[in-house]
């Protein structure tokens, strides 16, 4: 007999099933299969299978004097290696002080669980990452305190921060933090970084709001030597931290916050995800290093402006050729043409183009079955009626690789609208032949 405790878990799980959104693991085989084209890993530039960084990672893991571990916390042991690239990306990034988290999301719920103090207030972009959300619940601001805005909308924004304005009063003594993605992973969008820069100086004149931006799918591929779009757009003393990922474009693992020293000095004090963690091996740390050498170098440049071009292509040839095979937007349709401007933030290429349909997975198997791995998303991840086919573009893809994928997807909804027809004709003969009874 099952304990109540495996009943309830059991149910939860069986309930997902039941509304289609019970997570997996995928296949491992799909992730090391070099049959597959990969439309779907966060590996954008490809650096995962370079062989150039392989080999410039090995030539410098022999020639470190540690490889294995790191020893504990870094408040434990400051390995010489984790503080050397603390360094180095403090002078790369323009910032005033660098500090490595284990991962992003641990960056992310470390920052927002202990700098915004209580009584202040956060403003997000409704479209926030989940490590934002567990970082500000483990924080002292209290709930009525979160203000959301709709994604991207800088009206939103001015909105809710009048909202803050009106919460905190007039004085500077409490601060409103916002927190908002440069690039967004699940709808490809740009946040519009310079008119909410505007905008927030605009509502708190006395320099009391600060903007945290989240740059962890833009690391590596925009702004000079994929600095990022903070960097891209000038706006380095405009923003409180940004967060640069490794484990994406980088092909690595860990994270970076940039900030200034009191943040980063009470982040050491009071960042739990920071504190009471085994720091990042030197391997890793070695891996995070070559892979910023191939950001120095040249490589990443070279290989992002052959990714960003195979968006401009995607995002071109898809909707012709879902118009010329007069293909309903109902049934398939490019995020972008849907919304407004407003929300894409930027018409600068994304690598993340997400193809809106309400069949996300028939259309993934269809073209998983033709060698393409692009992974269905469907709600809660991503809002009710926005399910897709979420395709992320890379540096190893080819301009074939493209043309195969919008085949396929004409393929697969010229396939759903002649099924549909042959139903409808049956439905109406089914129809005929039972009046002939009368
Ligand atoms: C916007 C954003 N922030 C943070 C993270 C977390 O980064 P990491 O994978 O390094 O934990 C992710 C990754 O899923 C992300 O998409």
């Amino acid at each position: 007999m099952s304990s109540a405790l495996e009943t309830k878990l059991a149910a939860a799980l069986a309930s997902r099933d039941d509304r289609w959104i019970r997570r997996r693991l995928p296949d491992p085989a799909t992730a090391s299969s070099l049959a597959l084209t990969d439309f779907t890993s966060n590996d954008y530039l490809s650096l995962a299978s370079s062989s150039h960084l392989r080999t410039h990672f090995l030539n410098k893991l022999h020639l470190a004097p540690d490889i294995l571990g790191s020893g504990g916390s870094r408040l434990l042991v400051n390995g010489q290696a984790h503080a050397d690239l603390e360094d180095r990306l403090r002078l790369f990034f323009g910032a005033e002080a660098a500090l490595l988290f284990n991962s992003g999301f641990d960056a992310n719920v470390g920052f927002f669980s202990c700098i915004p103090q209580a009584g202040d207030v956060i403003v997000h972009d409704e479209y926030i990452h989940a490590s934002v959300h567990d970082g500000i619940r483990a924080s002292r601001v209290d709930k009525a305190s979160l203000i959301s805005f709709e994604h991207n909308s800088v009206l939103g924004m001015r909105v809710a921060l009048r909202r803050a304005s009106d919460r905190i009063g007039r004085s500077a003594r409490q601060s409103v933090f916002v927190a908002v993605e440069s690039l967004y992973s699940m709808d490809g969008t740009f946040a519009p970084l310079k008119e909410m820069v505007e905008v927030i100086e605009e509502v708190f004149p006395e320099g009391n709001a600060y903007l945290v931006v989240d740059e962890a799918h833009t690391t590596g591929i925009y702004g000079p030597e994929g600095r990022g779009r903070v960097a891209m757009l000038g706006l380095e003393n405009k923003v409180l931290a940004r967060l640069h990922t490794f484990g994406k474009a980088l092909a690595a693992t860990g994270a970076v916050v940039l900030t200034n020293n009191l943040i980063k000095d009470y982040m050491l004090n009071y960042a739990r995800s920071l504190i009471y963690t085994t720091s990042l091996s030197y391997a890793n740390i070695i891996a995070a290093d070559a892979s910023f050498d191939m950001l120095t170098d040249g490589t990443a440049s070279h290989l992002s402006k052959h990714l960003l071009s195979l968006s401009t292509y995607l995002t071109s040839a898809l909707p012709a050729a879902l118009k010329a095979h007069n293909i309903p937007s109902s049934l398939v349709s490019l995020l972008y043409s849907l919304h407004p401007p407003l929300h894409s933030g930027s018409d600068d290429p994304s690598q993340i183009i997400p193809i809106l349909t309400p069949h996300p997975r028939p259309l993934s198997a269809y073209l998983l079955a033709q060698g393409m791995n692009a992974r269905p998303i469907t709600w809660p991840t991503v809002p009710k009626g926005k399910d897709r086919v979420r395709v992320c573009l890379h540096a190893g893809n080819t301009r074939e690789d493209v043309d195969r994928l919008v085949n396929g997807v004409v393929m697969w909804a010229g396939e759903v609208l002649l099924a549909s027809e042959e139903k409808e004709v049956r439905a109406v003969s089914g129809d005929e032949w039972e009046r002939s009874k009368l």
